[in-house]
């Protein structure tokens, strides 16, 4: 799978990603908004695991946002199981030098279309902490619409946080 964008593609992580995914995840400011499943130093160890469990997904599900040269960030989705299986959570992130030029914005976008047509999904959400008002702003400029406020749903750094709960339906789904 390959989703073209303005600034480069969507593509499968390569196990030549490493060492622009250790550069670019290892960052506290990107941590601080993931789940603590996301490592803190992001060491060479950490990518290598990380590149070797992507690639034994199926189906595949998580993918570099990438520039020509080089990986830049990543975005996923982990499918629900149960009565919850025909919707997923969505999770992203982006290095920070590339932050504010609005390529998350089109990265959601671009990759909940083709989520929606590739895996049979009817839901997608996501759930961002109540302080990460970039990645919701983001989220709403892609599409998603704001469902409700989660509230002492996560506990991060010694803080308790609300969530801030924002989902994608797929088009034809609306109409029911
Ligand atoms: C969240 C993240 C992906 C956003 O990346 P980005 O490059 O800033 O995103 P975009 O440029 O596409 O859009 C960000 C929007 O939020 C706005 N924004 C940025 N910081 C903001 C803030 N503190 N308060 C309100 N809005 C803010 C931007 O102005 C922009 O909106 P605009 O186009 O209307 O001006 C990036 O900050 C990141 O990787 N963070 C760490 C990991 C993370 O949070 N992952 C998501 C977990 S849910």
């Amino acid at each position: 799978m390959i989703i073209a964008t303005s600034f480069g593609q969507i593509r499968p992580w390569h196990a030549g990603d490493a060492t622009a995914l250790v550069r670019y995840a290892n960052n506290r400011n990107i941590w601080r908004n993931m789940r603590d499943g996301f490592p803190h130093p992001y060491t060479w160890e950490a990518a290598r695991a990380f590149l070797t469990a992507v690639a034994a997904q199926s189906p595949t599900t998580f993918f570099a946002i990438a520039t020509a040269n080089e990986a830049i960030g990543g975005i996923g989705i982990t499918i629900h199981s149960d009565v919850h299986r025909l919707t997923a959570e969505l999770g992203y992130w982006l290095g920070e030098p590339f932050w504010g030029r609005g390529y998350i914005t089109e990265s959601i976008a671009a990759f909940t279309s083709y989520a929606f047509a590739t895996f049979g999904l009817v839901r997608i959400s996501a759930e961002p902490y109540a302080t990460n008002q970039a990645s919701a702003r983001a989220l709403e400029k892609a599409g998603y619409s704001y469902e409700g406020r989660l509230r002492c749903n996560v506990l991060k750094e010694g803080l308790i946080l609300d969530q801030l709960l924002y989902a994608a339906i797929k088009p034809e789904n609306l109409k029911r």
